[in-house]
C-alpha cells in the first residue's frame, strides 16, 4: 500500500512591512481597534510588479530543497490561488517552466483560504493512488491587488505571500483523512464585489457615468466569523478523530489565519490542550489566504515552536463558502 506524507515546506514574505498607521490613512479606523479585533499588527505587500509566480518561486525551491526532491522527480503543480490577475492561462505551468520542472501536469485551484488544504488533499490521494510520486503545492495569493483600501471591512486584514509544500511517496501515512465542504448559498458572505465582464461597458465607453470601481474582494465580516467560530471547530474536531488521534496527541494547531479572535475562539470549542502551541503568524502577516498555513507552518518549525516530524491539525475556510481540513504530519 502506498502512502504520502510532506517532505518539505517552505515560505516567502514580501518585503514590505505595512502597518497598521498606514492602512487607516485611508479607512476610519485605528492601529488600537484592528489589532483589538483582528490581531494584525503588520502586513506585507507585494511590490507593484511582483507576482503569485514571483513570490512561489522561491516558497517552492525552499519546499523542495527541504524535501531533496529534483525537478525532474515532480510529476504535478499544483497552486491554489485566487489572486493570480489572468483568467487564463493558469499561473501554474509558468511556475513549472522557472523552476526547471519538465513537463508536469500543472494547475490552479480555486478553494480561497481553503485552496492549499483542498490542494493537500488532492496531492495525497494523487501520490497514493500511484499518479505520481511527488507533487507541488502551492498556496499563493497577492491580494493587495483585489483589496479596497478604502473599504473598512476588508482594508486592514489582508496581505501577501506564497507557502509551498512538497507531498511524495512514504512508507508509512503522513496525511490523514480530509474533511471538507462548501455551502454555496452563502457564496455572498465573501465575494469579488463585481465580475470582471461587468467592467466591459465602461472599458469600451470611458465617458459612461454607470461606472464602477475596481472588483475588489469584500466580505461581511461578522457573517464570516460566526461561521468560522461555529461551525468550522466541529470539523476540525472531526479531522482529528478521522485520523484516529485525539487533540491531546497534536504537535501544533495550525489554523487559517484569518483574524486572531477566531483562531482563539476555535482553540475553546475544540477544548485543545494547553501544551499544543497555535500558529499566530496573522500578527506579523495578515490574512494572505491560501499560503496563511503553509506560511504559518513552516514559521513555527523555523523558530522550534513545532516540532519536525511532530503532528498538527491544519484548517482553511473561507469563501465559497468552502472548508478542508486534516491532520499531517510535519516534515
Ligand atoms: C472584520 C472583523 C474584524 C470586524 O470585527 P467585528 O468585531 O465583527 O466588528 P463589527 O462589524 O461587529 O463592528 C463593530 C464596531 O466596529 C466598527 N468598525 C467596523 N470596522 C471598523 C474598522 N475597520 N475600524 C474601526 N471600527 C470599525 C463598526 O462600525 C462597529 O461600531 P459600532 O459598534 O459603533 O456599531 C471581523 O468580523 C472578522 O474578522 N470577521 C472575519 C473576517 C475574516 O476572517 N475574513 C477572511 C475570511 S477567510
Amino acid at each position: 500500500m502506498r502512502h504520502a506524507r510532506i517532505h518539505g515546506l517552505g515560505g516567502y514574505r514580501p518585503e514590505r512591512v505595512v502597518t497598521n498607521e498606514e492602512i487607516v490613512q485611508f479607512i476610519d479606523s485605528s492601529d488600537e481597534w484592528i489589532q483589538q479585533r483582528s490581531g494584525i499588527v503588520t502586513r506585507r505587500f507585494a511590490r507593484e510588479d511582483e507576482t503569485v509566480i514571483d513570490m512561489s518561486e522561491p516558497a517552492a525551491r525552499q519546499a523542495m530543497a527541504q524535501a531533496g526532491v529534483s525537478p525532474e522527480q515532480i510529476g504535478v503543480v499544483i497552486m491554489a490561488t485566487v489572486s493570480h490577475p489572468y483568467q487564463t492561462p493558469a499561473a501554474a505551468p509558468m511556475l513549472a517552466h522557472r523552476l526547471g520542472i519538465p513537463n508536469p501536469a500543472a494547475f490552479d485551484i480555486s478553494a480561497a483560504c481553503a485552496g492549499y488544504c483542498h490542494a493537500i488533499s488532492l496531492a495525497n490521494d494523487m501520490v497514493r493512488a500511484g499518479t505520481t510520486d511527488y507533487v507541488l503545492v502551492l498556496g499563493v495569493e497577492k491580494l493587495s491587488d483585489f483589496t479596497d483600501k478604502y473599504d473598512r471591512g476588508s482594508a486592514f486584514i489582508f496581505g501577501d505571500g506564497a507557502g509551498a509544500a512538497v507531498v511524495g511517496v512514504s512508507d508509512y501515512p503522513g496525511i490523514g483523512p480530509t474533511l471538507w465542504g462548501s455551502l454555496g448559498d452563502k457564496a455572498d458572505v465573501i465575494t469579488q464585489r463585481e465580475a470582471w465582464t461587468d467592467l466591459r461597458p465602461q472599458m469600451e465607453d470611458p465617458g459612461r457615468e454607470d461606472g464602477i470601481p475596481w472588483p475588489s474582494f469584500v466580505m461581511q465580516g461578522q457573517a464570516v466569523f460566526r461561521w468560522a467560530v461555529f461551525s468550522m471547530a466541529p470539523v476540525a474536531v472531526e479531522a482529528v478523530r478521522a485520523a484516529g488521534l485525539t487533540p491531546d496527541d497534536l504537535d501544533a494547531f495550525v489554523p487559517h489565519q484569518a483574524n486572531m479572535r477566531i483562531t482563539d475562539a476555535m482553540i475553546k470549542a475544540l477544548g485543545l490542550p494547553e501544551h499544543v502551541p497555535v500558529a499566530r503568524d496573522i500578527a506579523e502577516t495578515g490574512n494572505t489566504s491560501a499560503a496563511s498555513i503553509p506560511l504559518a507552518m513552516s514559521r513555527m518549525l523555523d523558530e522550534g515552536e513545532a516540532p519536525h516530524g511532530g503532528v498538527a491539525l491544519q484548517i482553511g475556510f473561507g469563501a465559497g463558502l468552502v472548508y478542508a481540513a486534516q491532520v499531517v504530519l510535519m516534515p
